[in-house]
């Protein structure tokens, strides 16, 4: 193996080149539908979950899915109806074997489609973890559709204009209650 690697290191190279560029574009070709493919750690989205106040039972919507692994832990942990949306087909793909591997096929669900689409007015929870431009562009939609008392939560971007009704600055969380984002009054006139 060793002496393969050495005779062969050009070839090497452009192998381990070709993976990290085939990575990079991966996760960053998806800015252009509205966010790069991060992911959250199960820690902050625990947190995201717990400061929604997430209760048995509640819908909660993950616009911008990626690997499920927000809508698992929502359905898991705190025994939520969990769905997402997700744009590229191997994450969607990703998210829907681990679902059925954990058997929460009934309690999660990610479909294949567009976020700027996807219908979320059953939701008591919405979660974004997207990017500040793509945040803006859904704020009329979701003041429209949302009942009052559902909590949207963003990682890491704000939704600018609404005040937060809790900020937590260690793990970059916002978490707006609709009905007291301070801006319905002013979307409602537009
Ligand atoms: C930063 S990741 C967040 C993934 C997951 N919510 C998490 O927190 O781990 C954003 C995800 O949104 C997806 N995405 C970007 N634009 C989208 C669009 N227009 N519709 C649906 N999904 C989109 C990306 O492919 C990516 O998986």
């Amino acid at each position: 193996m060793i002496d393969w690697i050495i005779a062969d290191w050009p070839m090497v190279i452009q192998g381990v080149l070709g993976a990290c560029l085939l990575l990079a574009v991966s996760i960053y070709l998806p800015i252009f539908w509205g966010a790069p493919a991060l992911t959250t750690s199960r820690r902050v989205a625990t947190r995201m979950l717990a400061l929604a106040e997430v209760k048995p039972g509640q819908k909660v919507v993950d616009l911008g899915a990626g690997d499920g692994r927000i809508v698992i832990l929502a359905a898991r942990k705190f025994g939520a109806q969990a769905e997402g949306v997700e744009i590229d087909p191997g994450r969607w793909l990703l998210a829907n074997i681990r679902i059925w591997q954990l058997r929460l096929r009934g309690k999660a669900s990610v479909v294949l489609g567009d976020l700027r689409q996807y219908r979320v007015e059953k939701a008591d929870v919405v979660i974004l973890y997207l990017m500040q431009g793509t945040n803006q562009s859904l704020k009329t939609g979701l003041l429209a559709q949302l009942k009052p008392g559902s909590r949207v939560v963003s990682h890491l971007y704000s939704m600018s204009g609404w005040t937060p009704s809790i900020l937590d600055d260690h793990h970059g969380i916002f978490v707006y209650e609709i009905g007291r984002t301070g801006e319905e009054t002013v979307t409602k006139f537009r």
